[in-house]
């Protein structure tokens, strides 16, 4: 029997991939005005069940109804115009419109042949208003904040008259301060009679936030809870299927040599605007150096600067016992210094090429990707299925295209062949970023063994459990400067939370 009370239900669902059974005879019951959270490790079949729910991919079997209808999606234009709407793991907006073209083209409003624009402005105006969600519709969105993108994917998708809404790790990208908001902004669309599916591996913010969850476990539904009458450790284990290790707690092994020194650094924007200004620091063998901040305030330009991506205008950076200041990334690299990216899809991964040539990105000119001039595909093979072992990739091997990979799998494949490759000085941004929290632990305690044996990191992250956790100093970075060097053994999350907004730098000046 159809139910009418239910905005979406899934039924038999199976889908496979060659060599993977990604959807198993999936069940989930989604209440119209709900929030309802879907969690599960890395390549457990999330995606693909909404991706199958927004028309994207279609089911080798089982039955979809949406408020007590049954469906047949061939493409995600069928599921929008039963007002489903999705927004995908990985942004999908271009970067040199702006907001309102980004809204706009695509789901035509047409007057005549021509777009109306005039109409779309009023529009997102209205939905922001009664959401509450702040948006620019002339920003150019290269220049938005992850907030902002994130907003504005919400909002193409309520533009095209969605009522039932698919997040795929909505706030895997954001700083606390953006997923309270963004959060203030879903109670607001179920408080309008909207429905919310929503994927994430921050299990206290589903438990804060969900009606229900349902958790998947290799392909399939293994539970639906109430987040009454469960807690963030008895979820994970539902997750895994077994109990979760804890994560090693080890020494200090700070030593003192220092193995990057950063001086003055200060960088220029192409308009001329100031975007690292004095940035000071030391890094040294054994640490783990943190750096916390609202994204945009200057952590992508002192990557780029690192990395030799950009030029600084004034200030050194020393790595070991050279001036690299004029180094090319490729000799930056070569010498031992390895970068897991922030943006994986950008500037990570190829995703229509085989994982051991993902694998050999940055290493191309080393053993064992490199035979003389030659590239050693062997060599390459055997490295990329040393690293898919090590860190437990979930795949059937090397010579799957990185765009067969889920989100997570793909994450932990950069992760390892940065780490495997075994740098003296390593740039991490968000290296566990869509990563479940058991694989999380994983590779926090491969850092941490690295660290030990020497390994001088720089982190990255808006996730404050891990800076705090893995830290030997946190320094936060605000408008391009470092405004405050914290403990972190002593440092609360509210206090972090303050310098990142240049608050707590206000009460300090
Ligand atoms: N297009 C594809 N081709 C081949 N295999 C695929 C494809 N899409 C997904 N898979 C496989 O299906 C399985 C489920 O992937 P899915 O992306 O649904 O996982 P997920 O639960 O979303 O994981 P994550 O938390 O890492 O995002 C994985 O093993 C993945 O490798
Ligand atoms: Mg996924």
């Amino acid at each position: 029997m159809a139910d009418e009370s239910l905005a979406v239900e899934l039924t038999g669902i199976t889908k496979t991939f060659p060599g993977v059974i990604a959807n198993e005879d999936v069940e989930l019951r989604v209440g119209t005005g709900t929030i309802h959270a879907i969690v599960g490790e890395n390549g457990a079949g999330k995606s693909t069940l909404m991706k199958i729910l927004y028309g994207m991919q279609s089911p080798d079997s089982g039955s979809i109804r949406v408020r007590g209808k049954e469906v047949d999606f061939k493409t995600p234009k069928d599921a929008i115009d039963e007002g489903i709407g999705m927004v995908h793991q990985h942004f999908m907006l271009a970067d040199n419109l702006t907001v309102l073209e980004n809204i706009v083209l695509g789901s035509e409003p047409t007057k005549g042949v021509q777009l109306d624009f005039a109409a779309g402005r009023q529009k997102i105006e209205e939905i922001g208003a009664a959401y509450g969600m702040e948006l620019d519709p002339d920003a150019l969105v290269e220049s938005l904040t992850v907030g902002a993108r994130q907003r504005t994917e919400i909002m193409k998708v309520l533009f095209r008259g969605a009522s039932i809404l698919i997040l795929d790790e909505p706030t895997a990208v954001l700083v606390p301060q953006e997923v309270d908001e963004l959060f203030a902004n879903l109670k607001g669309m179920v408080d309008e009679g909207h429905t919310i599916i929503f994927i994430s591996h921050h299990l206290d913010e589903v438990l804060a936030i969900a009606d229900s969850i349902t958790v998947m476990r290799g392909g399939r539904t293994v539970a639906t809870v109430d987040p009454e009458g469960i807690d963030a450790k008895q979820l994970a284990e539902l997750m895994v299927g077994s109990e979760l290790p804890t994560p090693e707690t080890t020494e200090s092994t700070v030593t003192d040599v220092v193995e990057l020194s950063v001086r003055g650094v200060e960088a220029l924007s192409p308009d001329g605007r100031t975007v690292l200004d004095d940035v000071t620091f030391d890094i040294r063998q054994g640490e783990i150096v943190g750096i916390a901040g609202v994204e945009g305030n200057g952590q992508a330009e002192l990557i780029d600067a690192l990395m030799g991506i950009r030029d600084v205008s004034s200030g050194s950076i020393r790595f070991k016992d050279d001036d690299i200041a004029d180094w090319s990334t490729k000799d930056r690299r070569e010498a031992g210094i390895g970068i897991i990216p922030a943006d994986r899809h950008r500037e990570g991964l190829l995703l229509q090429s085989p994982l051991w040539e993902n694998a050999m990105l940055g290493h191309q000119t080393v053993k064992p990707f490199a035979n003389g001039p030659w590239v050693n595909r062997k060599g390459a093979r055997d490295r990329t299925s040393t690293v898919i072992e090590r860190f437990d990739v979930k795949t059937p091997g090397p010579d799957v295209n990185a765009i067969a990979l889920s989100g997570g799998n793909q994450q932990k494949l950069i992760v390892g062949k940065e780490m495997i490759a075994e740098p003296h000085v390593l740039i991490a941004a968000h290296p566990t970023r869509g990563i479940d929290v058991g694989a999380q632990a994983a590779i926090w305690d491969e850092l941490r063994a690295a660290r030990k044996e020497g390994l001088a990191v720089l982190l990255i992250s808006a996730d404050l459990e891990e800076l705090i956790g893995l830290s030997d100093r946190l320094l936060v970075i605000y408008s391009g400067r470092i405004v405050a060097d914290l403990d972190p053994k002593t440092v609360t999350p509210e206090e972090l939370g303050s310098y990142m907004t240049g608050v707590g730098a206000e009460a300090s000046a």
